[in-house]
């Protein structure tokens, strides 16, 4: 065995480097001893590829290498290497130290496919998310997008895909009677039971007796109406305060019935639940958009939630095809009431069928604020990191997720975003973690790109010019290309 350690430093520096480099070697129990003389010997065995016989003998005559036992040999071999990821490369990153880190969801054999992203506004999650989901997509995946804010329109165009907008009441079209999307009552009771006491009480989770309650009301209606009920029979059973004639009346079961008041015939959002569901997926990349609800969360959250059991029924349909379901903005859209119970339903159903679900928040903390959001990351066995505040990180070692030594902060402390050139992201899975860098190419890039003024351009040059997503972004890229160029040849002209 032979160990050198050649330190490249200017001058003033020297000296500080050799003590930090001691530093980290006695932190580990070696104490390592200044070579004099043997400069080139010494830089020339440092170098790459040039441990070949003639170099291992003229080490050996000067008695600088040595035996050790297999056992030792390893333990003492300074192996510098990053996270190699898992054995699909589906999503490609770089290492720091430009390892190729490639990955996929579904390598995780053991525990389940979902994935949870958390960082700071602007730090590339939707980004990144694209770039999954147009990587899913060119490998035959269905993929969902849910979200608010128009993230994934230009990516939408370009892969042909479906984008649904959810209008308000006055002009909506789009019916989402979860009765009528019932296949099996039995199985599907897991899913319709919390999402009916989400519209009954959408602050905070219905007691026992409530939700046994609704149980029964569902059951009963489902007996007499199968999947023509509509919630305007619930509310009709719940309103006169019993579910059996010989019952005694609860006040409780008509609090119920005030609080589903909205999403009856009787209520403002009548249009979305009166009648047969229509929404359809007929394509293989669907975005469904809820920024017009923004001002609605109750409703929004219902939507959502009937968004994802109907997307679960679409998975069913198809074991053998891989489906991945993100959900951008999460913690807007998710229901602080029973949305827990419906959010690990869904997540246990999509496991089962092939299925992964995503989801993306602003912050390590806003996943722990409801018992929705806090079941999708503990059932998520994939996280992505980017950048974070520091006390987020903290949060993260309380919660159990990830064990937070000082290496760990350290290492998620640096994580930045490099606008226009690249994102660090931590990736942490049953299968390994480490840090990796998105590179994209230009053109990638700007149909991600969620910065307004590419967005536009991009919009306009479409309308105006009636180019494809695809022509419009190519236009740009050979503008920007001659502006720089032009920018270059005028800075060298004003120099000369
Ligand atoms: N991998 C990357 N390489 C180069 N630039 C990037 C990368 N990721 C993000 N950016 C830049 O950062 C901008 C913001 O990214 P993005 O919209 O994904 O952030 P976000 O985290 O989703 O923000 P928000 O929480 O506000 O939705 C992008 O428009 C792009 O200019
Ligand atoms: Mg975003």
């Amino acid at each position: 065995m032979y160990h050198q350690i050649c330190l490249l430093s200017s001058i003033q520096d020297a000296s500080k480097s050799e003590h930090a480099i001691r530093a980290v070697w006695r932190s580990r129990g070696y104490d390592i001893t200044r070579d004099y003389y043997l400069q080139h010997q010494a830089l020339a065995s440092s170098l790459p590829m040039t441990l070949t016989k003639p170099m291992q003998k003229d080490l050996g005559s000067f008695g600088r290498s040595y035996t050790k036992t297999l056992d030792n040999a390893v333990m003492t071999s300074p192996l510098l290497a990053e996270w190699k990821g898992t054995e699909t490369p589906m999503i490609t990153l770089f290492g720091r130290r430009g390892q190729p880190l490639g990955f996929d969801l579904f390598d995780n054999k053991g525990g389940n496919y979902n994935f949870a992203v958390a960082a700071l506004s602007g730090s590339g999650k939707s980004v990144f998310v694209n770039e999954m989901a147009y990587r899913y997509r060119a490998a035959g995946a269905k993929v969902w997008i849910i979200d608010v804010g128009r993230s994934y329109k230009n990516l939408c165009e370009l892969m042909d895909g479906e984008f649904i907008e959810f209008a308000d009441e006055r002009d909506n079209n789009l019916c989402l009677n979860p009765f009528s999307m019932v296949q099996d009552i039995n199985n599907d009771m897991e899913m319709l039971l919390p999402l009916l006491a989400e519209m009954a009480s959408p602050r905070e989770p219905l007691n026992n007796f409530c939700y046994t309650s609704l149980s029964s009301a569902i059951k009963q209606v489902w007996d007499a109406k199968g999947s023509e009920a509509t919630v305007t029979d619930i509310y009709n059973l719940l309103r006169i305060g019993k579910i059996y004639e010989d019952g005694a009346s609860e006040i409780e079961l008509t609090h119920m019935s005030v609080a589903l008041e909205p999403y009856t015939k009787y209520g403002v959002y009548a249009s979305y639940f009166e009648g047969q569901a229509n929404i359809e997926f007929n394509k293989d990349f669907i975005v469904l958009e809820l920024e017009e609800l923004k001002s609605k969360p109750d409703l929004q959250a219902v939507v959502m939630q009937i968004i994802m059991y109907r997307i679960t029924q679409e998975m069913y349909l198809d074991r053998s095809r891989r489906k991945i379901v993100i959900i951008d903005e999460a913690w807007d859209l998710m229901g602080s009431g029973s949305s827990g119970h419906f959010i690990e339903a869904g997540y246990r159903r999509a496991r089962k069928y092939g299925g992964a679900f995503g989801t993306i928040t602003q912050s390590v903390d806003d996943y722990y604020k409801t018992e929705a959001t806090k079941a999708t990351i503990n059932n998520a066995d994939w996280l992505f990191l980017l950048r974070q505040k520091p006390e987020n990180i903290d949060r993260l070692g309380k919660e159990g997720k990830l064990t937070i030594d000082e290496w760990m902060k350290r290492q998620l402390s640096s994580i930045t975003t490099d606008h226009g050139n690249y994102s660090e992201i931590f990736v942490h899975s049953p299968m390994g973690s480490g840090i990796g860098r998105l590179l994209l190419d230009p053109f990638s890039m700007m149909l991600f790109s969620t910065r307004p003024e590419d967005f536009e351009k991009i919009k306009n040059m479409r309308e105006q010019n009636s180019m494809t997503t695809e022509q419009a972004i190519e236009v740009l890229l050979n503008e920007r290309i001659k502006n720089d160029r032009r920018k270059r040849v005028d800075r060298r002209n004003a120099t000369i």
